[in-house]
């Protein structure tokens, strides 16, 4: 069972709640990195977060939850070793792992359904990179 670690700001609070029920139901062992309240904070301080535990190491996967997913995906992407694909839909979610073997999903809070938040989160856990051609540009993102 993979390890993921999750990570939002004040606009993605409500929809990680319900990642994060969705998820302990399924007995996925999960790093809650904040924030834990709707008070303002800045989204790159918790993208950065939730990267860094990625790249690190300490878990396979991550996902991070701003207003828009905009924000947020954008301070993951800083991080080295981080591919993190923003996704508005299960075919996003499907094809940011077959083809870019993204390891954060980045998802907004005020920009989804829960429903639709969830099958992505299903869809992104549950699908393996497909590697061949794609390898050879997965490797030249982190080449950078
Ligand atoms: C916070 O108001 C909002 O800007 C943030 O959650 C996100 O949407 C940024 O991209």
């Amino acid at each position: 069972m993979k390890k993921v670690a999750i990570a939002c700001d004040h606009g993605g609070f409500k929809l990680k709640n319900e990642i994060l029920k969705h998820l302990e139901k399924k007995n996925y062992e999960i790093i809650n990195l904040g924030t834990d309240s709707e008070e303002s904070v800045d989204y790159p301080d918790y993208g950065r977060r939730c990267a860094e535990t990625v790249a690190r190491g300490e878990a396979d996967t991550g996902i991070v939850v701003c207003g828009t997913g905009i924000g947020i995906s954008i301070a993951a992407n800083k991080v080295k070793g981080i591919r993190c694909g923003l996704c508005t839909s299960r075919e996003m979610a499907e094809l940011t792992r077959l083809h870019n073997d993204a390891n954060v999903l980045a998802l907004g809070g005020r920009i989804l359904r829960v429903e639709e938040a969830l099958e992505i989160v299903d869809v992104f856990l549950n699908t393996e990179f497909e590697g061949g051609r794609h390898q050879r540009r997965v490797d030249a993102l982190d080449n950078y």
